[in-house]
């Protein structure tokens, strides 16, 4: 989601309005600007594209001000709607404000207000928070900058807001923490936005608030930061920009697919931000407490998804197998659906899709329910279809994912199914409780792990460059990483249209072994944890017979280093965790090859990002 905003001697409206249509690569699914004019606050905001916003406006509303901010919206808290769509306003009507984020304690904070009095027409954690904003301001009689500061301290989560007083309206008052936003610099006039793309054409002096920093934006006025938890005043640094308008849309990368694979580390803690304590040693999930007796006592989970999303649950069957001890069955959707398959009244049937969309999941979904079974469906976007008609469920919280190939989606998925089997063992008895911890300590250790995979994009460039002529690829792996090999030759075929499949490593010499020869490349993985010696010996019958051998192996790793043309190193982890480590070299192979061989990456042919018929 997207945040502008303007203020200055010029009609806001046109410059809002470009400003969002410039962030729509961020992914979102309403919009909506709010104006003011001197006397009157013009607000219009809708379900669906800037354009569907921009007619409604037209039609609808003044277009008048020389103050306005405006919103794309990726849901988070409430169904994409028009009531949900941003700005929100505060119950005085008086406060404005936009927010990209999540505020975590938003549930508490409402409960509170309501009891003073206050009442709420959207289900967001917004609305939540421009009213903590105006009760401040009354109760403690301070200005709006120190009344964002005070509820700021209050909030636990992430955001990136934009808020005004219409009683002043000279102000915009800024915050970020965890969602970027730029403050551009212009004459007698300053533009606010996520990235600096609304206002490229405007200014080339840019100050980016850093974590944990807010700023009133006064026209006429030289711009103050301070840091939002001590007051402290920050020196802020004008940047000049240099960047191109294509470029700031995918955040300077060269395609969403690499930004989002890039965003791995970000994402998977947005997922298990709020949700694990890893101090206190407990995992909050709504959807499965609510639930807990049912789902965990389930007698089998089935677990229906397509594409990605079903290798995301494989990875899952081995987690939810070892650490729950609860039988588990993955389907791709549509054969389950064409079966007559036996589901019983115990059963607990898991959901996985992206989108929330494809029609394959949702049939089965409805099959399943037919029969009775329990829904629990994990899905990144909110609101979307299949979240609405299962009867439990837990979203990734992964941002909006552009490139059809999923990335960040995939290891987000694995993330939030971690969490649901650690909950499911612990409520079972199956985890002691310091291996329980050990986990959680562990998986909140997994993005800087990533981060440091990503370090090893150029190497993985050299390899790419290497193979990219390569007609055919194979990939192997045992056990947590067996689905990984799967979803690596998936990510190859998607992109660069080669050839490639995924096969468990023992199960090579049973087929797949006849074409191994000195042109053939072989993609193992080959982690330390994860039966090694056993992957060693498959790979010692590769070489024996020419394979070319990438291993994706554990830092430090001898053995197979010695025997592979390359190697792509991943940090240790527990076993159970490695899937979200060793993915990531093999996205980026996959990337860097499409790119060499000049195709559409992410938008490969034939392909869509939700598939929505059967
Ligand atoms: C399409 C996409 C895949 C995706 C699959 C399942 O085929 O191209 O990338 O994995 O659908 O999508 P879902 O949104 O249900 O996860």
């Amino acid at each position: 989601c997207g945040i502008v905003g303007y203020i200055g001697h010029r009609e806001a409206y046109p410059i809002v309005l470009k400003g969002l249509k410039r962030l729509e690569y961020r992914g979102y699914d309403s919009a909506g600007i709010a104006l003011f004019d001197g006397t009157a606050l013009n607000l219009c905001k809708t379900k669906g594209k800037v354009a569907d916003l921009e007619k409604k406006f037209e039609e609808t509303t003044s277009t008048s001000g020389n103050i306005g901010i405006g919103h794309t919206r990726w849901a988070t808290h409430g169904v994409p709607n028009d009531v949900n769509s941003h700005p929100h306003y505060s119950n005085s009507g008086n406060l404005v404000i936009i927010h990209n984020g999540i505020i975590e304690n938003y549930d508490s904070l409402k409960k509170e207000l309501s009891k003073r009095g206050y009442t709420f027409e959207s289900d967001t954690d917004t609305e939540v928070l421009v009213n903590l904003i105006e009760d401040v301001m009354v109760n403690e009689e301070v200005k709006l900058g120190k009344a964002v500061q005070i509820a700021l301290n209050q909030t636990v989560g992430a955001y990136a807001i934009t808020v005004f007083d219409k009683r002043k309206p000279n102000e915009l008052v800024v915050a970020r923490l965890g969602s970027p936003l730029a403050i551009g610099i212009g004459e007698d006039e300053y533009f606010i936005a996520s990235d600096a793309s609304p206002f490229i054409e405007f200014t080339s002096n840019a100050i980016y608030l850093e974590d944990g920093e807010m700023a009133v934006v006064r026209r006429g006025k030289p711009i103050k930061v301070r840091k939002i938890h001590d007051d402290s005043l920050v020196d802020p640094y004008v940047q000049e920009l240099q960047l191109n308008l294509e470029q700031i849309e995918k955040g300077g990368y060269d395609h969403f697919m690499l930004k989002e694979i890039y965003e791995q580390p970000d994402a998977i803690t947005d997922t298990y931000r709020g949700r694990m304590l890893v101090d206190e040693g407990i995992i909050r999930m709504a959807g499965v407490d609510d639930n807990i007796e049912r789902i965990a006592n389930a007698k089998r989970i089935i677990i229906v998804a397509c594409g990605t999303s079903w290798h995301a649950g494989l990875v899952s069957e081995y987690i939810f197998e070892d650490l729950a001890r609860i039988p588990v069955e993955v389907e791709y959707a549509s054969e389950f659906r064409y079966r007559n398959p036996v589901i019983y009244e115990n059963d607990v049937v898991i959901a996985i899709s992206q989108s929330g969309e494809t029609a394959d999941t949702m049939a089965a979904i409805k099959l399943a329910k037919e029969k009775g079974a329990f829904v629990f469906g994990v899905c990144n976007v909110v609101g979307s279809s299949i979240s609405r008609e299962t009867n439990a469920g837990a979203y990734t919280h992964a941002g909006p994912e552009i490139g059809v190939a999923s990335t960040k989606a995939f290891t987000t998925q694995i993330t939030v199914l971690t969490l649901i089997a650690l909950k499911l063992a612990k409520y079972r008895g199956t985890i002691s409780d310091s291996d329980f911890r050990y986990h959680l300590q562990e998986l909140d250790r997994i993005p800087a792990k990533i981060s440091k995979v990503l370090e090893e994009n150029e190497h993985v460039k050299i390899i790419a460059e290497k193979y990219k002529d390569a007609p055919n690829c194979l990939y192997l792996g045992r056990g947590y990483n067996f689905p990984v090999a799967l979803e690596g030759a998936l990510k190859l075929k998607e992109i660069s249209y080669i050839h490639a499949e995924g096969y468990p490593a023992a199960e090579m010499k049973h087929g797949p072994i006849a074409l191994i020869d000195e042109q053939m490349p072989v993609v193992v993985i080959a982690t330390r944890k994860g039966h090694y010696e056993k992957v060693v010996s498959n790979v010692q019958e590769i070489k024996s017979r020419k394979g070319k051998i990438i291993g994706i192996v554990t830092e430090g790793d001898e053995a197979v280093r010695e025997l592979a043309d390359y190697v792509i190193e991943v940090p240790e982890t527990m076993e159970s965790l490695t899937p979200l480590l060793t993915t990531i070299p093999l996205q980026l192979l996959s990337y860097h090859i499409a790119v060499m061989l000049g195709k559409n990456v992410d938008q490969p042919r034939n392909l869509a990002k939700s598939v929505t018929v059967e």
